[in-house]
């Protein structure tokens, strides 16, 4: 099959969102709106991906910048139809197919696009315009269509009467068209409208007058669905969810509660992985085989080797867990935080910058930071690396095999040898030699009779 190429109109403001932000760099899933459209249409391979900017364009182009895009600048918003005229220079010299498409409209997926250029193609078309039906059309264009059932033109709904406004099949803003016309069409439509915009749809009537125009009604409405303001963004994100659970549920993914849980559309996880309620996957989280997730554990840009548990309540970010690991309940792992196999990282701890050994354990209570710790660690409870003199970050080194009692606190830099021993309560201020034990507390007195002397001295008073 020719390969066709792709138009994405991004440059508008997004009024009703009534934000700062581009509307196109709302999140869906944790990624630009745009970035989804983009996805879908680079399963298709394009020859040629160009996208209009206008609205914060460095933003937007800074945020999804890639070699295989052709930025266009619209710096006057003057409609859709204006956005694609300020397109004509990079598109020229392309014959064939164009596919058209707005750049709000995040749950599309490559197949339906697909779809579009093959109809467009079998029926030999100028023009095939991709339309769905809508319970609530509020805000579409509506699909006039003839007395024959054939498409006539595109009406907006602010400048539609009321029996327009009563048609519930809308347009979707997807068109596919012979790329060699498009000029020619652009050139002849106007902004007497009730918008003053050029609208793209305009250039409907235009190509009926030249050849056989097509409509492809598709059936998912949900997916075709458009952001205009807030409300329609927290719809399209229940549906976004809702798809990527039921899609990880079909390679073997439990969710106990896949309603109440929240993922990011870059997520991986492994099958035979259990999802409790209430848990949020966010960007960059991959999930091995076979793990187990608590309920309420927040997780981004964190990669969990197969077999690992993590407890009720954990939040990591940025950690790599090789595998078989358990961490939780209540664990907070911080960016740069390592574990091997067989880790364990219990209750209230944290840690950053750890890196933590084979088979080593942190079961209660303690603060890992700017630290390397061995493998076949025990580090007892209450633990903290004193990592920070109030101007420099410092290292903490703990060897192979070291145990270490509670309440201990490693004043680093230190380092402590293979084997080593530090006994509860210590203050660690010099490096410890391979095998030996530390001790730093104050040896332990008794005062015969204290409490006698106490009890008369209250009856005293
Ligand atoms: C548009 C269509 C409408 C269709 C609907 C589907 C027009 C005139 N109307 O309406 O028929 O039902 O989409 O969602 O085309 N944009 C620019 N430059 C501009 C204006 C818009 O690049 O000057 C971009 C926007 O960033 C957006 C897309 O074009 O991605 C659509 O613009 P929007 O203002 O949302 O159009 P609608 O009113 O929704
Ligand atoms: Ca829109």
């Amino acid at each position: 099959m020719n390969r066709c190429s792709v138009l994405v109109l991004a440059a508008g403001q997004g009024t009703r969102m009534r934000s700062r932000l581009p509307k196109v760099l709302h999140r869906l899933a944790g990624r630009p709106l745009l970035w989804h459209i983009l996805r879908a249409v680079r399963g298709l391979r394009p020859e040629r991906l160009a996208v209009v900017t206008g609205f914060g364009a460095e933003l937007v182009e800074q945020e999804l910048a890639a070699p295989d895009i052709h930025w266009v600048r619209q710096e006057e918003r003057r409609g859709t139809g204006h956005a694609v005229m300020c397109a004509l220079s990079v598109l020229e010299g392309l014959s064939g197919d164009l596919l058209i498409l707005n750049g709000d409209h995040p749950l599309v997926e490559t197949g339906v696009l697909e779809a579009l250029l093959e109809r467009h193609r079998q029926e030999g078309n100028v023009l095939t315009l991709l339309s769905t039906l809508l319970e609530v059309p509020d805000g579409y264009g509506r699909v006039v269509r003839d007395a024959r059932g054939g498409l006539e033109r595109i009406v907006e709904e602010k400048d539609a009467d009321a029996a327009v406004r009563a048609v519930t099949e809308v347009n979707t803003g997807f068109y596919c068209l012979d790329v060699v016309r498009l000029a020619g069409w652009l050139a002849r439509i106007t902004d007497r409208n009730a918008q003053n915009e050029y609208y793209l749809p305009d250039i409907v009537p235009l190509a009926i007058a030249e050849g056989r125009v097509g409509v492809m009604r598709a059936g998912d409405a949900v997916a075709l669905s458009g952001v205009n303001d807030r409300a329609q963004l927290a719809g399209l994100e229940v549906a976004m969810r809702a798809r990527l659970t039921a899609r990880f549920m079909a390679e073997g993914v439990t969710f106990v509660d896949p309603a109440s849980c929240w993922l990011a559309a870059d997520v991986e996880i492994g099958p035979d992985t259990v999802i409790e309620p209430q848990v949020v996957l966010g960007p960059g989280s991959v999930v091995g085989e076979g793990c187990h997730i608590g309920p309420f554990c927040q997780i981004q840009e964190s990669r969990i080797g197969s077999g690992s548990r993590i407890y009720a309540f954990c939040h990591l970010d940025g950690v790599v867990i090789d595998g078989a690991s358990e961490v939780g309940p209540y664990a907070r792992l911080r960016p740069g935080t390592r574990l091997a196999s067989r880790a364990k990282v219990g209750n209230f701890c944290e840690l950053k910058k750890a890196v933590i050994g084979e088979g080593s354990k942190i079961n209660h209570l303690s603060y890992i930071g700017d630290a390397e710790v061995g493998s076949g660690v025990n580090v007892g409870a209450g633990t903290i690396t004193c990592n920070y003199d109030g101007v420099h970050k410092h290292r903490t080194v703990i060897e192979d095999r070291v145990f270490v009692g509670s309440d201990v606190q490693f004043v680093a830099p230190v380092r402590v040898g293979v084997g080593a021993t530090i006994g509860a309560g210590t203050t660690v201020t010099r490096d410890v030699p391979a095998f030996s034990l530390a001790v730093s507390r104050t040896a332990q007195t008794h005062i015969e009779g204290w409490a006698e002397r106490r009890e008369r001295l209250k009856k005293d008073k």
